[in-house]
């Protein structure tokens, strides 16, 4: 994508990766690839914010130089020191060597532990402005949103916020403004964005809202590193980010299982129908995790008010898939949900106990009877897990 104007003065200057279809290494799927977002502020002084991530370096510094000649850029913002925003910095500062670098105390720490170079470093906090002729960029340090050394910067007169990672996106699209976008896949993307990355700090999600809001100042456009930026109505996607930091769920049920002979997905399939039951008026998805994407998963997880994990016993543990579904359900701390377990099983029958040990410890509240079929389910054990499937819905409504 070219260059573009974001507003007066302000140009788009990242790269839109429609390839990319994993993210922090195998971590995080991105169907509808990404954007790296970069913004060019021409007052009487000329600031870059924020870069690309490395393999778009050179491309990067070239396109950059179609729109300025690069001995003009007077200073570098660096939002975040996440590789993915800071890849391209090393080839940008090897043609601009004494700009500064504004960034917070935990960026200079990481920048210099990324890439070994001493830049000419100004740390900033919160409140601290830096002129750029009639306008000023401020300052907003936003520890753990998502990593501590993480920052907005907000531009007086044109009413930007620079939000960095909060309010993103991976989600390439043709138009980068959110009024232009496909409204289902940027409200799926956010939710997903949010429910896989931010949910481990929503209760500072809901501080660090509160902060800009007493600020009292106007926001027009909220500008992040990734995905479109928010032109219309920019603050929808804070109202949702308040929804979403406070112990989120919507009326949902959502089974999580996996199956080696049939036996825990016959159960899955049992229990779900007992949850209709019970409660007719709840949307229930099942998923077999080692078939699903588990980034897709965890959004409907996120969504749920109960949600029910099956596996059956395997070397008097927990099959692979959900062992790593359950790590990763443990990091990101999702509040506010019911859980079950079930799992069909042939000697010993641990995986239940496995699933309910690790949940508590996780934080979450199991419901206390635990559900196990020996052998394949026949129709006493379909009956049982209908029964099941009845109490637990009785329980989270
Ligand atoms: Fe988009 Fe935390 O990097």
């Amino acid at each position: 994508m070219k260059p573009f104007q974001v507003k007066n003065n302000v140009t788009w200057v990242g790269k839109t990766d429609w390839e990319l279809r994993k993210f922090h290494g195998e971590e995080y799927s991105t169907h509808k690839g990404t954007t790296y977002n970069s913004y060019l502020i021409r007052e009487k002084k000329t600031v870059l914010i924020d870069t690309v991530w490395q393999p778009f370096a050179r491309e990067f510094v070239e396109n950059l130089k179609q729109v300025i000649p690069l001995e003009k850029i007077d200073a570098v913002i660096a939002n975040h020191a996440e590789v993915d925003h800071s890849g391209a910095l090393p080839e940008l500062m090897r043609h601009i060597p004494d700009r500064p670098v504004y960034c917070t105390a935990n960026g200079v720490k990481s920048l210099k532990g990324h890439y070994h170079a001493d830049w000419d470093f100004h740390v900033v906090k919160t409140g601290d402005r830096l002129p750029v002729g009639d306008k000023e960029l401020i300052f907003i340090e936003a520890q753990m949103l998502h990593w501590p050394d993480s920052m907005m910067t907000y531009l007086t007169g044109d009413n930007i916020v620079f939000s960095n990672d909060a309010f993103g996106q991976h989600y390439a699209t043709e138009s980068l403004f959110n009024d232009l976008a496909d409204q289902a896949e940027l409200s799926t993307e956010c939710l997903k964005y949010y429910a896989n990355i931010l949910t481990p700090f929503s209760k500072l999600v809901a501080k660090k809202i509160q902060e800009v809001v007493s600020l009292n100042v106007p926001i027009d456009m909220i500008c992040p590193s990734h995905g479109v930026i928010w032109r219309d109505n920019p603050l929808q996607i804070v109202e949702k980010y308040t929804k979403w930091a406070g112990d989120y769920r919507e009326n949902q049920a959502t089974l999580v299982y996996d199956s080696m002979w049939q036996g825990t997905r016959i159960m899955a399939e049992a229990i779900a129908n007992g949850i209709r039951e019970a409660d007719p008026q709840v949307t229930v998805k099942l998923f077999n995790i080692s078939h699903s994407d588990k980034n897709d998963v965890m959004a409907e997880v996120f969504k749920s008010k109960l949600v029910v994990f099956g596996s059956p016993t395997i070397n008097r543990g927990i099959l692979s898939a959900m062992a790593g579904f359950l790590e990763e359900l443990r990091g990101l701390g999702f509040k506010g949900k019911k859980a079950a377990v079930f799992g069909s099983y042939g000697w010993s029958g641990e995986s239940v106990s496995m699933m309910k040990g690790m949940l508590e410890a996780a934080g979450w509240p199991v419901y206390p009877e635990m559900l196990k079929v020996l052998w394949n389910p026949d129709a006493e054990g379909i009956r049982l897990s209908r029964e099941f499937g009845r109490k637990i819905a009785k329980d989270a409504a």
